[in-house]
């Protein structure tokens, strides 16, 4: 559909090289351009906003994901200057601002593995929660209560926001702070289950990770791992995994999330700890 939308403006070749760097959340469309097409953004924006019919803005992707807070810059091609938009999984209902907060459509299977994997009465600590998009799944796939951390302001309001739009008052609890300090302050030995979502400061983060986690708890220490060969790069996190944990480890399952770059891979490690 949108190699159709940009028929008249771009030749083949070059859609083909913009499609893989879309994504579409809610009404809101976001570009990855290449620098040979550069020249092109305005039309390019103003053409998918014309012909995609639930686009409200086409926003170009002006840097990568950066910084602690995980956000990236954003320039309006076409459209309302606008980057607060809601979002459908599974379900459930999301505010998200796909600027100033973390999000990303395309970690929607592994929300809902994890989903499928919580058991009734879990308590479980989200240590890098951004809008609370694995909480609120969680919490209304199964009885749980969810402790839900960010760091950043803009997104802890937003997974406040989130929690009354889908009812999960005193289910999912939303924590504004540095997550080691308030695991530390409030959450130690707390969780039979902890999601670390911040791939690439995992290890950094492993022994509060620990902290917050029950004797018998299970741990998804996510990271990004290098590896030649593809089908290897599961068996490579777990390796990795054993070289940094200080606690005693049964591996439950890994596997791969996405390839975030060439022979590079965010993985996840599933294990179940004994303190
Ligand atoms: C990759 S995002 C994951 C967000 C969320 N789990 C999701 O899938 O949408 C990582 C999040 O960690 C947060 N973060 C970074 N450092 C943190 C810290 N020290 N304590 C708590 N949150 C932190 C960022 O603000 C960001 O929202």
């Amino acid at each position: 559909m949108l190699k159709k939308a940009l028929e008249s403006t771009l030749t083949s070749k070059e859609s083909d090289e913009l499609i893989s760097a879309f994504d579409q959340i809610g009404n809101i469309i976001i570009v990855r351009i290449p620098n040979s097409l550069l020249s092109k953004k305005k039309i390019i924006g103003e053409t998918l906003l014309n012909k995609v019919k639930i686009a409200r803005s086409v926003f170009y992707q002006a840097s990568d994901v950066e910084g602690d807070f995980r956000i990236r810059n954003l320039e309006i091609l076409a459209g309302e200057d606008n980057t607060e938009t809601e979002y459908k999984e599974f379900g459930c209902k999301f505010l998200v601002d796909v600027e100033n907060a973390f999000f990303s459509p395309r970690l929607s299977t592994e929300r809902e593995r994890i989903g499928n994997l919580i058991q009734n009465g879990e308590i479980i600590t989200n240590m890098f929660a951004g809008v609370g998009m694995f909480s609120i799944m969680a919490a209304k796939k199964k009885k749980c209560t969810v402790y839900s951390i960010d760091i950043n302001p803009v997104a802890s309001k937003l997974c406040e926001k989130n929690i009354k739009l889908n009812k999960l008052a005193g289910k999912v609890i939303s924590i504004n702070g540095d997550t080691s300090k308030i695991i530390k302050e409030l959450l130690i030995n707390k969780s039979d289950r902890t999601l670390m979502l911040l791939p690439e400061r995992s290890d950094e983060f492993l022994e509060s990770a620990i902290n917050t986690t029950k004797n018998g708890g299970i741990i998804h220490y996510y990271s990004h791992i290098h590896a030649d060969k593809k089908s290897e790069a599961g068996k490579l996190s777990e390796e990795h995994y054993f070289q940094v944990t200080s606690v005693e480890s049964e591996i439950l399952g890994s596997k791969i999330v996405r390839a975030v770059g060439p022979r590079y891979y965010q993985t996840v490690v599933d294990v179940k700890i004994s303190k």
